[in-house]
């Protein structure tokens, strides 16, 4: 039987949620990698070292024991943040990146970002002492068609690279063609995160033959262009491309309704899904690069220690999966997938 063997992988953006939630959410994700970016977007944002800290342990109380998974964590930038929290945030190897949303742009990003303009202190306070950027990489400014606004948003960013030359900054979620050219001409501090969702699915899947909520996400699927884009970035060896799946998830009556949340969940396949489309595109060679290594060197992280093995033998994601008190529809609900995590395999 086919096999491959990585080093444990690092997921560079996850969405855990909070409270019974991170029973579900957190032994998915420590299955499948050793570390993970811990998005802060909760209801209210983590936006103190404080909140940072509790909610790391609520997440290290859901590790299930014999399990090795390092939560590293983030600050949510509002306007309100200082120079202050950076510097002992980072100071302290508490906090791992921040996070810009602008305002609004998506799931509880309301406390957001109006003005970059006003955040120049906080970003140069980053660039000082060396925190990652981590960046929702959409304008909010609603009257840009939602399948432009990551490209709009470029020119913004571009402003703010201009202004702080030294930031590293990591483009969360690219999704079009736009934004891997941006970051391969900006060979300088700036690296991107590619989710499984935008590597299988385009926009046709989203849109037609019926609407699909549960592909629902943002920034939303793209042209299948933009989608090739992406693949080709993913599997070129490049190591400012790298794995962050955006699992986001959110309960059916959420995502099934008149003004449904944008959220996949995928924790539960993670890497499995990203070997079936690396397999695909003949590029399981340059999987353990992606998911492994190029991540945890731009964070300045050691490799990790842990293997997992993946074995060629089918399975069928569950049609619905428990979360909290509701349930949710899994990424590949009701579909097979090729590849089995080899601890899976033996229980
Ligand atoms: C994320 C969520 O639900 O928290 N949703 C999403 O569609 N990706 C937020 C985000 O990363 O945009
Ligand atoms: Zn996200």
């Amino acid at each position: 039987m086919k096999k491959i063997k990585l080093i444990k992988p690092d997921d560079m953006h996850l969405h855990l949620r909070d409270a019974i939630y991170l029973k579900q959410t957190v032994p998915d994700a420590a299955k499948r990698f050793a570390r993970a970016i811990i998005m802060p977007n909760l209801k209210p944002p983590v936006t103190s070292l404080s909140a940072v800290m509790a909610y790391k342990q609520r997440i290290l109380a859901e590790v299930p024991e014999g399990t090795y998974f390092e939560p590293l964590m983030t600050l949510y930038l509002t306007e309100e943040m200082t120079p202050e929290i950076i510097r002992e945030g980072r100071a302290s190897g508490l906090v791992s990146a921040a996070k810009l949303y602008p305002a609004g742009v998506t799931t509880n990003a309301e406390s957001g970002v109006k003005s970059i303009e006003r955040m120049m202190p906080i970003f140069r306070e980053m660039e000082a002492c060396g925190l990652l950027l981590l960046v929702h990489g959409e304008t909010s400014d609603p009257t840009i068609d939602i399948f432009d606004r990551e490209k709009i948003f470029l020119e913004e960013l571009s402003k703010l690279v201009a202004a702080c030359p030294n930031l590293r900054i990591v483009l969360e979620h690219i999704t079009t063609r736009d934004a891997v050219d941006f970051v391969i001409s900006h060979p300088k501090n700036m690296a991107a995160t590619i989710t499984v969702h935008h590597l299988l699915l385009n926009r046709n899947d989203l849109l037609s033959g019926g609407v699909k909520p549960h592909y629902y996400c943002l920034p939303i699927l793209k042209r299948q262009v933009h989608q090739q884009a992406l693949i080709t970035a993913a599997i070129s060896g490049d190591p400012r491309f790298f794995l962050g799946t955006d699992s986001a998830p959110h309960a059916i009556s959420q995502k099934e309704c008149a003004s449904g949340c944008a959220g996949i969940y995928s924790a539960h396949a993670a890497i499995e899904l990203y070997a079936q489309v690396f397999e695909a595109h003949n590029a399981l060679d340059k999987l353990e690069n992606f998911a492994s290594r190029y991540g945890a060197a731009f964070y300045g992280l050691p490799e990790n220690k842990e293997i997992i093995t993946l074995v060629k033998r089918p399975w069928r994601v569950p049609k619905h999966m428990i979360f909290g008190e509701a349930s949710l529809v899994p990424l590949y609900a009701d579909q097979e997938i090729g590849w089995s995590l080899a601890t899976d395999l033996e229980e």
